[in-house]
């Protein structure tokens, strides 16, 4: 970077510090715009996670890899740029993509985004997870195949199987069909196309973003962002994600696959990908925000963050998901109570922390980030006779938006709630991860309080703040 920018992203970074939105326990960019998370990885006892990164301003723009570190997925160190956009075939942007360890080395695998929309697959190569080499023969795969749109073709993802590698790559088809192309390799360097994964036509939308591949014991996990699946429910946005739990054929590269179920049940999650720690935990990150969220921050300097990071458990054919343990000890208790009905609950205060609720099948409303006069706040509502949970953002403060709800599948006899918050977002985490919803929200400054309102008892109330 030349002194100009530095410069310039030095001012930006003081004005982004002073923000009120500003997480305190979520990966969010020191300056300027992120989408994606990429290249998430375990590496040398160090979670590193890069992110897609437009550093010179709060919008898209060229893109970069930016680059976090973290010893426990909580606090996230700035490292400096992974991938700056500076040969001809990544001129139009470093685009999103994975990372495989091998040989001790770190390999990233991203898209080339050729200054005239043309996208090929590259690799660059750390040791020491710091700096990275761009690979001298890049790209690695120098464009799809022959029934795939060449400027559709993107966000690679890398993994092993026994002794070889396979790439997963999001196409559009020629077909309008969103489909994964599936490439195998004994090096890295090397790709022979096998397979193109889809649904045989165009139900899952037209092309498939961040496909993201991963294993937990046998199920294959297949995570996809596709384009053009609004209107589908319970798929609403124009860029939503999902998921297949299924078999991969290593042999063939073809994956047989249950239904295709949606992600987050809020309003900002989008392009997912996970990576397994040293133990063999396989753990979630994903854009919490889409390509439609508004934001706000923008007047101070930044724009968008990722989500905490979930822990993923298959059960059947269906995921679960709930925080990295890791932040538990960053919680400090505040307040805790038994059997209370709402009328006998204190005032609640906090705009960075944990609000956990046992709560029996009867209607009930959580606000947060309640301002003093009421008129302001993030509602989460239950109705007990259609079993649904609604979360609604029309009166959350700045740039407010509607409701979106959840039917839970049954009525509970006893519904838990895992609300994580954390000043400008909000994680519902329902009956053990069952569903997750996720949205931004963007409160005045002084909408701090938590109250609860309805006919229902209240089993168990605990709330915890976040501290260092
Ligand atoms: C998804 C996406 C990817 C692409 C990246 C560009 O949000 O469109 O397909 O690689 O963003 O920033």
């Amino acid at each position: 970077m030349n002194q100009n920018s530095q410069t310039k992203t030095d001012e930006m970074r003081k004005t982004a510090e002073a923000c009120v939105h500003r997480h305190l326990y979520h990966a969010m960019p020191p300056q300027g715009w992120t989408n994606d998370p990429n290249g998430f990885v375990f590496f040398n006892g160090r979670f590193h996670l890069f992110y897609q990164h437009y550093p010179f301003a709060p919008q898209s723009g060229l893109m970069h890899w930016g680059h976090w570190q973290s010893d426990d997925l909580v606090r996230w160190e700035h490292l400096p740029i992974a991938l700056t956009p500076d040969k001809p075939y990544d001129a139009g942007g470093c685009f999103s993509g994975s990372s495989v360890v091998h040989e001790g080395r770190l390999h990233v695998f991203y898209t080339g985004n050729g200054a005239d929309g043309t996208q090929t697959q590259c690799l660059a190569v750390s040791g020491d997870g710091l700096h990275f080499l761009k690979y001298k023969n890049n790209p690695v795969i120098n464009g799809p195949p022959d029934t795939v749109i060449p400027n559709q073709f993107r966000d690679p993802c890398v993994f092993r199987r026994g002794k070889r590698f396979y790439m997963v790559v999001g196409a559009e088809g020629k077909d309008h069909q969103g489909q994964a192309a599936v490439y195998v390799s004994n090096d890295l360097l090397d790709w022979t196309y096998l397979n193109a994964i889809s649904a045989g036509d165009d139900s899952l939308g037209h092309m498939w973003e961040c496909p993201n591949l991963f294993f937990i014991g046998e199920d294959a996990v297949l995570l996809l962002s596709p384009q053009g699946i609004a209107g589908r429910p319970p798929f609403s946005s124009s860029h939503d994600s999902g998921y297949f739990v299924g078999r991969f054929d290593a042999d063939t590269g073809t994956y047989a696959h249950g239904e295709f179920r949606k992600l987050d049940m809020g309003f900002d999650f989008y392009a997912p990908q996970a990576a397994a720690d040293g133990t063999g935990r396989a753990i979630l990150t994903a854009w919490m925000s889409t390509w439609e969220t508004p934001a706000p921050t923008g007047a101070c300097q930044w724009a968008g963050s990722m989500i905490l990071p979930r822990e993923i458990a298959v059960q059947d054919d269906r995921l679960l998901f709930r925080p990295a343990r890791e932040l538990e000890r960053y919680m400090k208790p505040v307040f805790a109570a038994e059997t209370v009905s709402c009328g006998d609950l204190p005032p609640l205060k906090a705009t960075a922390g944990r609000l956990q609720i046992f709560v029996e099948n009867k209607d009930f409303v959580v606000e947060l980030f309640r301002s003093a006069d009421g008129r302001e706040y993030t509602a989460l509502s239950y109705s007990a006779d259609a079993h649904t949970l609604a979360l609604d953002l029309s009166r959350s403060g700045e740039a407010a938006r509607g409701i979106k709800s959840v039917a839970l599948a049954q009525p509970p006899e006893v519904l838990q709630l895992d609300i994580y918050f954390d000043r400008s977002s909000v994680e519902v985490f329902v009956n053990e991860g069952g569903y997750v919803m996720t949205a931004r929200v963007f409160p005045h400054q002084g909408s701090d309080g938590i109250r609860l309102s309805g006919k229902a008892a209240f089993r168990r109330i605990r709330l915890w703040e976040f501290g260092e």
